[in-house]
């Protein structure tokens, strides 16, 4: 709806003009049909009701006050209780120590019973002769998952008393809190990054308000250059590789380790704050702005030229396992319906700004179900997303993208293939459970769907079906509703 406008401003020409002509005849008898269509979609994500395979991974339920604020000076202090991740705060004379992995926290003797009592429990001779708390926290969000875990840099967070601070000297006294954090595990994975990593990263820091020192384990640098547009919108201050700079820095607030909510989300309930997930994306706005400002100024002056505006669809294409094998003939059905079409192929290199200036432009994405399908994050409010559902992959591809997707407020379609639009439906006798029965498969493990259904399946889809899905989204993002309005492009120059 918002672009329609748009769409009368920019067509010129002859052909143009009957286009015109078209569109407003059109949307003038379907005035009556489209009111009630606008309603339906704003009310329709409040329907939506929760998939058969929810594993449990609720975020941090109680983690509404922000972390330190209720925690007394000289104290470290754990919340362990959730699934997804750990985190620790520590309050009054920090310092790091990076050959160790370790961060200090000098607490005066009687600063309070507690700390009284924790030390005459601890206390046992020379050698941890004044450790009074010793916590150990892997600072990444996958908690559940050990096998990645394994992999993450440990920290040690140990409180001792004041007196052997005199031989811990501060290099770096920061006169903000740290918020330390691991770029290990899955990282380097577009999901992963956002989800694990960027997203969490939002959620924890946000509330300070730039006035923050990121701290990373399993540092890489790749990742701060990568995400740099957006790091720099969260923290004013250099970022530090916690083991790579030996320096010890001074803080007098940290908190280790990260919150996360659920699947590519920020929930304000949780946050306990009016943020959410449109705030980050308008976060994520501000961070790309100046990089597509200066691409716009380098030349690429025709884009801003007013030139027949037909809606934009972005194919995210895949290559390799769950290619879209007649992705030619998308395309082609895409502008036979009316769409300028653009195929953008996100690597791991590509810079996400350049992206993000596609997707932020855009009016439909589509997308096979994959970790590219994250980019939905830079697309509009109120823009199409269509991800397309190859087999077996029903509960991941609503639950990482479907929902996160619909709580954007983007209008979501999920386009879950046939049989016949599936490789495997060449590989596998028509009988098998493979292609009968997909979850008696993938309800084994995530393994079993990774193998058969995620790197092993191509497509190739049905156009007559796949077209009223597109059809759909035109309807949707021009304002005309076809099936109401008997719209047909190829008939415009008869007109
Ligand atoms: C994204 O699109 C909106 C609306 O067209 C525009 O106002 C905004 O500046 C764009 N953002 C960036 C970073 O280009
Ligand atoms: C996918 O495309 C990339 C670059 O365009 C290429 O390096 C890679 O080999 C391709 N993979 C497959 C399976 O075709
Ligand atoms: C054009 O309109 C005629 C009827 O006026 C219809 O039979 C034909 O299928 C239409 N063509 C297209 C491409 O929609």
């Amino acid at each position: 709806m918002k672009r329609q406008g748009l769409l009368f401003l920019f067509i010129t020409g002859e052909q143009g003009l009957s286009f015109y002509l078209y569109l407003f005849l059109s949307l003038v008898s379907c005035t009556f049909i489209l009111l009630p269509y606008l309603f339906t979609i704003s009310s329709s994500s409040h329907l939506y009701s929760f998939g058969v395979q929810n594993e449990g991974l609720v975020g941090n339920i109680d983690a509404k006050s922000p972390l330190c604020s209720t925690i007394s000076n000289g104290r470290i202090w754990c919340d362990r209780s959730h699934f997804r991740s750990d985190i620790c705060c520590l309050k009054g004379d920090i310092r790091t120590h990076s050959s160790s992995a370790s961060i200090f926290l000098y607490s005066s003797k009687n600063s309070n019973g507690f700390i009284n009592y924790v030390s005459s429990m601890v206390y046992d001779g020379e050698d941890q002769d004044d450790e009074l708390q010793h916590e150990r926290i892997k600072p990444y969000t996958r908690k559940w998952e050990t096998s990645v875990m394994n992999t993450v840099d440990e920290l040690d967070l140990i409180s001792k008393r004041s007196k052997s601070g005199v031989h811990h000297p501060c290099d770096v006294v920061h006169n903000v809190p740290a918020v330390i954090f691991s770029t290990g595990g899955y990282t380097g994975n577009v999901y992963h990054d956002f989800n694990d990593g960027i997203m969490p990263l939002y959620i924890t820091s946000q509330h300070f308000n730039r006035k923050v020192v990121f701290m990373i384990l399993d540092y890489h640098n790749w990742w701060v250059i990568k995400y740099g547009d957006i790091l720099s919108h969260l923290s004013d201050h250099p970022i530090i590789d916690f083991i790579g700079d030996d320096r010890t820095h001074c803080f007098t607030e940290a908190i280790a380790g990260l919150r996360i909510h659920d699947e590519l989300t920020v929930d304000s309930l949780l946050l306990g704050s009016n943020k959410n997930i449109v705030d980050f994306r308008n976060l994520l706005d501000r961070a790309y702005w100046p990089r597509i400002k200066s691409l716009i100024q380098e030349g690429e002056r025709d884009k801003v030229q007013y030139q027949v505006r037909k809606p934009k669809l972005v194919i995210l294409s895949r290559n390799g396992s769950r290619a879209i094998i007649n992705e030619n003939m998308v395309v082609k059905t895409s502008e036979e319906i009316g769409f300028q079409v653009h195929v953008l192929k996100p690597e791991r290199t590509t810079e996400l700004a350049k992206i993000y200036e596609s997707l932020n432009s855009s009016d439909v994405v589509v997308g096979v179900h994959g970790a590219a399908l994250t980019h939905f994050l830079f697309m509009q409010p109120g823009s199409v997303l269509i991800q397309i559902i190859p087999l077996g992959t029903d509960w991941a591809a609503e639950t990482y993208y479907g929902e996160p997707a619909r709580k954007l407020g983007l209008k979501y379609i999920g386009y879950k293939i046939k049989g016949r639009e599936s490789s495997l439906f060449d590989e596998y006798d028509k009988d098998d459970p493979v292609l009968r029965n997909p979850s008696s498969l993938t309800k084994k493990g995530w393994e079993y769907t990774k193998k058969i259904y995620l790197e092993d399946q191509t497509l190739r889809l049905d156009l007559a079906r796949f077209r009223k899905r597109l059809v759909r989204a035109y309807g949707y993002v021009t304002g005309i509703h076809p099936s109401h309005c008997n719209f047909h492009l190829g008939n415009i120059t008869q007109m």
